[in-house]
């Protein structure tokens, strides 16, 4: 299909641009090109390398995002830059008066990230953050047979979320500093699929250690949570660990990964169990016989299967054209960043730390 004949709903597809092409952008401007509710209108990199990218995907390449901005008036831009200039470009964007979709975390840190949800607000701009999992049918699922009460009231919840990251991802710097670990570039994705789920955080106590690969940065944390409807968490992370329980690779919902058929959730409730992604719920099919002596009925929850990022990538064009509230709001990630910005907190501190 031409660029320029994409209509959806009868109307022109949503115009796009693209800022930072790299790992993440990368698939997003191949999405979005295939997907006919928007129209790739400019990919913008500091990098030139993305000018092929551009070229093979028909749009206009740009090494400043402004001059994007300017000469293409695109309607939202995906910000796919490193995190650390989310808040810059996401403001400077906001100025321009475009639409945000900004990539997880929302920012490095919270006083950034109020900044961005701030500046958006000002300039009246939509902002939708890009914890895409909330898009992924079992996690919508499983929320939802824990909303409808499927497994009773929520006691607890068990995360697990290890496996070994290959030596070389330790050549580059940051990813060896404080920072650059796996609460924040990898247990936010869990953090906020749990706050979906489950609700809100209001208290963390973590245990981080950095013994396996000695780098400044933490390689394992041991997380307790409270929710503020009452129920319970722990938290296991590690990427030193060679393990098959993780969300990468029991979901399988990134192809890199080597997939396992495990799980990587557990939630307890008063009246069952269910896990994730298998979406085995066990109960007792008769309650006046409960208890511990009496056999478990196994149901298997059906789930279909969608690409979450291709449904993110329709809502941020939803929520362009004012027919969708964002599922993920600069706030509601903000929130997220706060809990995985605590747990680092509690482990350096060694104390339980409270979320106002
Ligand atoms: N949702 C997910 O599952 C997921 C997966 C991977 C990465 N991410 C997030 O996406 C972001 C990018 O991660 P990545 O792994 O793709 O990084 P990356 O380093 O591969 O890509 C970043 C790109 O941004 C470009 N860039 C830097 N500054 C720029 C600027 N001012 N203007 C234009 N381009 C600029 C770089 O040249 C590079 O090509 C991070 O915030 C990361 O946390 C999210």
């Amino acid at each position: 299909m031409k660029h320029s004949d994409k209509i959806r709903d009868g109307q022109a597809a949503v115009r796009l641009g693209l800022i930072g092409a790299g790992i993440i952008g990368k698939k997003h401007a191949v999405m979005a090109e295939n997907f006919a509710g928007c129209r790739l209108v400019g990919i913008s990199d500091v990098n030139p390398s993305a000018k092929a990218l551009a070229d093979e995907l028909g749009a206009n390449y740009y090494s400043d995002y402004e001059e994007m901005i300017e000469a293409e008036s695109p309607e939202g831009v995906i910000i796919a830059t490193p995190t650390e200039s989310h808040a810059t470009v996401g403001v400077t964007c906001a100025q321009h008066g475009v639409h945000l979709f900004v990539e997880k975390p929302i920012a490095a840190n919270v006083q950034d990230a109020q900044i961005l949800v701030e500046n958006a607000k000002e300039n009246g701009v939509r902002l939708l953050v890009g914890h895409h999992r909330r898009f992924n049918s079992l996690v919508e699922t499983t929320r939802l047979a824990i909303k409808q009460g499927k497994i009773g009231k929520l006691v607890a919840v068990s995360v697990l979320w290890v496996l070994l990251k290959p030596s070389d991802y330790f050549q580059i710097e940051w990813r060896r500093q404080l920072g650059g670990g796996p609460v924040l570039i990898n247990l936010i994705h869990d953090i906020d699929t749990m706050r979906y789920i489950c609700g809100e955080i209001k208290r963390v106590y973590a245990e981080t250690s950095s013994a396996v690969r000695g780098f400044e940065v933490e390689d394992t944390a041991s997380v307790s949570l409270r929710f503020s409807g009452g129920a319970l968490g722990s938290i296991v992370v590690s990427d030193c660990v060679p393990s098959s329980w993780s969300y990468e690779a029991t979901t399988g919902e990134n192809p890199y990964y080597f997939r396992t058929d495990d799980n990587c959730y557990l939630f307890f409730g008063t009246e069952g169990c269910l896990a994730f992604p298998n979406m085995r719920l066990v109960r007792y099919e008769n309650p006046q016989q409960a208890g511990w002596q009496y056999p478990l009925l196994t149901e298997h929850i059906q789930v279909d299967d969608h690409d979450p990022l291709i449904r993110q990538l329709d809502h941020f064009c939803r929520v362009i054209r004012g027919k969708e509230e964002p599922r993920t709001s600069g706030e509601d990630a903000m929130r997220s960043l706060a809990v995985a910005r605590a747990i680092l907190k509690s482990g350096e501190r060694a104390e339980p730390l409270e979320l106002s």
